[in-house]
């Protein structure tokens, strides 16, 4: 899959274990922080009577932890709260989708980007009045998630005004909200879009003139460059043998609701 970013320069001289002990938090613990109403980059999984997480970002995380020896504890909260979370210490890392933006880098630092995505527009399977993004400004009603950069491009690049914006928590609420012709598109994510989109009997269409690409990187405090050349390491090292590759294939399309 080509989404994925290549390190390949740096990967081959990628070896685990020499940082080990890098990191911050307490000392056998690294916590993520996470919006887990992502898939299939991070969502939940109701086995027994817990939820449990799962998804790429989950697996990534789990990685990185192992290289440093510790614990992975997962902080699940609204997406929208991740950037504080992060710089004020609360999360360690989060691993979240979250794309790399000019206003994000201002509170917290980005490891080498791991995935590139863009946003698409899910609309009912026979709309044929949304081919682009344009044709939202039509008094189209929009949803998005609450924060996400979809939000941004809608809110201030389109500029659809603020009474056809709905704004969600979770992109399922407003993709169902499609569904239910409540809504007639969301701006989402592309690996999120399209899972919500096939498993809800919608359709996306997308507009790489509008919707540019987006990497998505790890978010760490600002400064904490032991964490982040470890957080690398391991990015390059699960990029050069394929890891991440098999991971985007394991997860297509799971759990989408
Ligand atoms: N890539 C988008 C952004 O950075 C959406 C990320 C949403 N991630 C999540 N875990 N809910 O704004």
């Amino acid at each position: 899959m080509k989404k994925f970013v290549k390190l390949a320069a740096l990967a081959a001289a990628a070896v685990m274990g020499a940082s080990s002990l890098a990191g911050c938090g307490s000392d056998d613990t690294l916590v993520m922080g996470t919006n887990a109403a992502f898939p299939p980059f991070e969502y939940t999984t109701t086995n027994g009577l817990v939820d449990e997480f799962d998804g790429i970002d989950v697996a990534i995380a789990k990685k990185i932890a192992e290289s440093m020896g510790k614990q992975l504890t997962i902080e699940d909260m609204e997406f929208d709260g991740l950037v504080a979370s992060v710089s004020t210490g609360k999360v360690d890392m989060a691993v979240a989708g979250m794309t790399v933006t000019p206003e994000r880098l201002e509170n917290v630092d980005f490891s080498d980007p791991y995935y590139v995505a863009t946003q698409v527009m899910v609309v009912a399977a026979d709309d044929d009045t949304i081919t682009k993004a344009e044709d939202l400004k039509n008094g189209k009603k929009v949803g998005v998630v609450l924060g996400y950069t979809g939000d941004t491009i809608v809110t201030e690049t389109l500029q659809i005004p603020e009474e056809n914006i709905v704004r969600a928590n979770r992109g399922i609420d407003v993709v169902q909200d499609v569904k239910n012709g409540k809504l007639d598109a969301v701006v989402l994510d592309s690996a999120t879009g399209k899972a919500l989109a096939e498993n809800n009997g919608l359709k996306v269409v997308e507009d790489p003139e509008v919707f540019e690409s987006e990497e998505y990187a790890i978010a760490v405090q600002k400064g904490n460059t032991e964490l982040l050349d470890q957080i690398n390491e391991v990015l390059s090292e699960m990029t050069a043998n394929g890891e991440i590759e098999a991971l985007a294939e394991k997860y297509d399309g799971a759990a989408a609701e």
